[in-house]
């Protein structure tokens, strides 16, 4: 019993949260470098307002992150004194094809990443690597409005050709796209969406996942035709709705409320639209813009594996309207009575994270993998300067022992779990360095200053030994 000898442990990062070096190495700039910290983060995100530019105005924590660029070989060899099996990151599109539209890449990002690939594997770590966490070059913005053009499925299928053909002996595991349901809640962040006075958000909005969902496809067929080894696969922002009350219209609210979740990913791992999805978008007047061969793609071309990041679950009512409410992954919920909060308002529930994996299993019947969860906290260091993270640890060790239940006892396939930001990076949500989720301190605030200075935690130390034991040892 207990989890596979095979079983997956690592951590997670994406380039726009951890690399900087924006302007290194030939990169072009991305919608994640204009992205500011404080007020107007969200509204950016959001594509409410727009910003192509970067300029003097705002602090931009994405063009210096923690430097990652310049001390990947230290973070990685701290991975790997950690037992990591696994590590997931992602590629910064604009350091391969700095504007988006080139028909060559740029020699000197490739480099960086193979290097950080062969890196890994010196330490027998498998890299898992998400080709679009949050990431759209300006350059096809400006072009072309991001994803709501058709033309960025050829740019998007460049990119990943050049990566399969590339690293076919160094990675055999990707992610099409980062949680590819918040396009609904960050279209500029996810999609390089920014609306005009009076457009159809919800049309433009359905265009670019059909979009999104087609080159998802296109990816998964080239990746399988360049490598039969590899495994490819779609990623959820998760976390379960529960109904507020048994009153059947709540309970009909959670199960609307999933769907609003799983709809894109139905169609990643089953081939199809889902029939609630073309009924909702039926009464709300919205066309999918099916052409030719995009069904056949669709249908041909599924997944292998579903992957997901777990941070909170949320309540549903049929009737929210004034109701309590309180912070989650990008966007609030109502709150549970039953669950207390972090620092930051997002709810702690570690069943929750049981549920979805059975939820999903049951709903998929694909191998899972959990490629997010983690507490975003702020670190004080102690008299001794050490960090004793000991509510980081409580947090990862309720989820990792619910995650073994499913595997254990429900019988859920799981090929791995890599907690989020390994190592502290900034937050996408609000642009913090001091919201941190990493088994190694980073000295950075966030204003900008600091030395970059690396620092193991407690959480290291605990982190390694559940390694080691296969997770036997909580
Ligand atoms: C996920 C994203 O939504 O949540 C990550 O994939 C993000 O990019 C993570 O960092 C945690 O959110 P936040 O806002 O605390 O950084």
């Amino acid at each position: 019993m207990g989890l596979s000898e095979h079983f997956l442990w690592g951590g997670a990062t994406a380039a726009n949260q951890c690399e900087g070096g924006y302007r290194e190495g030939g990169r072009g700039i991305a919608n994640i470098d204009l992205l500011p910290a404080g007020r107007d983060r969200f509204a950016v995100a959001s594509g409410r307002l727009k910003k192509l530019e970067p300029d003097d105005s705002g602090f931009y924590p994405a063009h210096q992150a923690i430097d990652f660029y310049h001390h990947y070989k230290e973070d990685i060899a701290l991975f790997a004194e950690m037992g990591f099996r696994v590590f997931r990151m992602s590629v910064s599109w604009t350091r391969i094809f700095p504007n988006g539209d080139e028909e060559q890449p740029n020699e000197e990002g490739l480099l960086f990443y193979e290097d950080i690939f062969q890196e890994c594997r010196k330490y027998g770590i498998e890299p898992l690597v998400t080709i679009s966490h949050f990431d759209c070059p300006i350059g096809l913005v400006k072009k072309c409005g991001g994803w709501k053009s058709r033309e960025m499925i050829s740019f998007y299928e460049r990119l990943a050709r050049t990566l399969f053909t590339r690293f076919k002996d160094l990675v055999t595991y990707w992610l099409t796209f980062n949680e590819i349901n918040m396009i609904y809640h960050l279209p500029f962040c996810a999609a390089g969406l920014c609306f005009e006075e009076g457009e159809n958000e919800k049309q433009v909005i359905a265009e670019a996942a059909h979009y999104e969902l087609v080159a998802s496809a296109l990816a998964t067929k080239i990746g399988h035709e360049i490598n039969p080894q590899n495994k490819i696969g779609c990623m959820l922002a998760a976390g379960p709705y529960y109904p507020e009350s048994c009153r059947p219209e709540d309970y009909w609210q959670a199960v609307c409320d999933d769907r609003d979740g799983y709809s894109l990913i139905d169609v990643q791992v089953r081939g199809d639209y889902p029939p609630y999805l073309l009924k909702k978008y039926e009464r709300e007047g919205i066309k999918i813009p099916f052409e030719e061969g995009d069904r056949e793609l669709l249908r041909n071309h599924t997944v292998d594996f579903v992957s997901f990041s777990y941070y909170n679950s949320r309540v549903s009512s049929a009737d929210a309207a004034g109701k309590d409410t309180t912070e989650g992954n990008v966007f609030p919920t109502l709150t549970n009575p039953y669950l207390k909060v972090s620092g930051w308002g997002w709810p702690v529930d570690p069943v929750g994270l049981r549920i979805t994996l059975n939820v999903l299993y049951d709903r998929y019947q694909k191998p899972l993998f959990i490629v997010e969860n983690g507490f975003g906290a702020k670190d004080v260091p102690d008299e001794d300067g050490e960090i004793q993270d000991d509510y980081r640890i409580d947090y990862l060790r309720s989820h990792i022992r619910e995650m073994i239940k499913a595997v254990e006892e429900d019988g859920v396939e799981l090929w791995g779990y890599t907690s989020w930001g390994c190592i502290d990076l900034i937050s996408n949500g609000t642009g913090e360095m001091e919201k941190r989720y990493g088994f190694i301190y980073v000295d950075r605030d966030n204003q900008g200053q600091g030395s970059f200075r690396r620092q193991k935690k407690k959480s290291f130390y605990w982190y390694k030994r559940v390694i080691e034991t296969n997770g036997e040892e909580l």
